[in-house]
């Protein structure tokens, strides 16, 4: 289903959640069961076979396309979450949002050096969100192996941010220009 028209199920939301700004609302998307189905297997598929041992997510919609990708590729999932919401040791990461500033933490023994990590996300706009989930993950000794979205707002130019600290993979289902 490499052809599948997801965009028919990501819903424009002008002025949301301040003026100016466009919400991506791909809550359409996740209730379709085709569109669910196709887009966990098309993150999936691209990443088979390099060996990765581990998703981590960004709290929250991170967490809904990352435990199905995970499942998909046999491998564990990690959630990178807000500050306060994991109970144990944490290593933490400010970072800049495209509308205000936050921070993530991740279990510090939650991955590993043997570990090679994908970091899955509904969107990429700014890169900060993702940037923030690989340091967290490089803070563990881990190695981030990929980065995978949904949807890239391409015209922020979340790569450029992105590639200034890994020189890795970056997989987006839907490039909106
Ligand atoms: C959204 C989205 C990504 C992030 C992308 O999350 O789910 O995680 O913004 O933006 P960036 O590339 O500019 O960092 P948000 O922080 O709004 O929270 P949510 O996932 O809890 O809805
Ligand atoms: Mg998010």
């Amino acid at each position: 289903m490499s052809n599948f028209a997801y965009e028919n199920l990501i819903v424009d939301i002008p002025d949301y959640p301040e003026p100016g700004v466009i919400f991506k609302d791909v809550t359409p998307l996740f209730a379709d069961p085709q569109g669910l189905s196709a887009a966990v297997d098309a993150i999936a598929t691209h990443f088979m076979g390099k060996g990765i041992t581990k998703v981590v997510g960004a709290e929250a919609r991170g967490f809904l396309i990352g435990a199905p990708v995970a499942y998909r590729l046999g491998a564990g999932f990690v959630p990178a979450r807000k500050p306060g919401k994991l109970p144990r040791e944490v290593y933490s990461q400010p970072y800049a949002l495209e509308y205000g500033t936050d921070e993530l933490q991740i279990h510090k023994d939650a991955l590993n050096a043997h570990d090679k990590v994908l970091i899955v996300d509904d969107l990429v706009a700014t890169g900060g969100t993702c940037v923030a989930s690989g340091k967290l993950v490089e803070k563990t000794g881990a190695e981030v192996e990929g980065f995978a979205f949904l949807l890239e707002l391409a015209f922020l130019k979340p790569r450029e941010v992105v590639q200034k600290d890994f020189d890795k993979e970056i997989f987006s289902l839907i490039t909106v220009d």
